[in-house]
């Protein structure tokens, strides 16, 4: 199965992607964590995405749509993947359509006011871990592998306003996108813990 994972900053793509991709052996494709990892090796794309990220905008479209397209050829692609944080505009979701077939849009909606607390808290790791601090009781060190913990250089208030902007005029209405191509499901992901959320979403997997 070839799953889109839809949602705002903070609403919690990463951490559920993370729990889906352990429990049904789906491979986890996250565009935010392609453009980390070119920013921390000083690549070309690294450097361009650098200035589109800090300010909270998207990296451009071209860059975007080859960096996917060339990662899903890749064999550990074919027995299935969950795209998160791409598509994330129209034109991006259209080329999508064209070298991929998704038979699932998972959209996870948060009210906007839970997102700044919960990204302004989040603390990372570099194996694509992510914690809040309010439930890290103190520890700097990731749950999973143990390598220190730490935060996104695009998780300052500014920058989360301007990623929110964006979220709303421009991602959002790929909800439209996937609900005229009746793939749409959306699960509300601001009530209830992590595992009560994962639950619901299983719901919809199960089926
Ligand atoms: P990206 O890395 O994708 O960031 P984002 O979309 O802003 O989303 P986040 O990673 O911030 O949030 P998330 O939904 O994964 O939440 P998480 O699970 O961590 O993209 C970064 C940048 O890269 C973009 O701004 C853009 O510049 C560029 N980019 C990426 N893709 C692109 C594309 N396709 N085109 C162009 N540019 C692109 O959870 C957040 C926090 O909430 C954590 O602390 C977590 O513990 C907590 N939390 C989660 N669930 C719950 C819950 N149920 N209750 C309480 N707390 C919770
Ligand atoms: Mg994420």
């Amino acid at each position: 199965m070839n799953i889109v994972l839809l949602g705002a900053p903070g609403a919690g793509k990463g951490t559920q992607a993370s729990k889906i991709s352990e429990k049904y052996n789906l491979l986890h494709i996250s565009t935010g964590d392609i453009f980390r990892a070119n920013i921390k090796g000083g690549t070309e794309i690294g450097k361009l995405a650098k200035s589109f990220i800090d300010a909270g905008k998207l990296v451009p479209d071209e860059v975007t749509c080859d960096i996917v397209k060339d990662r899903l050829t890749w064999d550990d692609a074919k027995s299935g993947y969950m795209l998160d944080g791409f598509p994330r505009n129209l034109y991006q979701a259209q080329e999508l359509d064209k070298f991929a077939k998704i038979d699932l849009c998972l959209n996870i909606e948060v009210d906007e006011s839970l997102l700044m607390d919960r990204i302004c808290g989040r603390r990372v790791c570099q194996c694509g871990e992510s914690y809040h601090v309010s439930r890290l009781n103190g520890k700097t060190t990731c749950a999973k592998c143990g390598k220190e913990l730490y935060r996104r250089a695009d998780d300052n208030p500014q920058t989360v306003k301007s990623r929110l902007d964006t979220y709303n005029t421009q991602t959002a209405p790929l909800v439209d996108y996937y609900k005229a191509q009746g793939k749409l499901k959306t699960v509300d992901g601001g009530k209830g813990s992590i595992d009560d959320i994962f639950a619901e979403i299983c719901k919809i997997l199960n089926k």
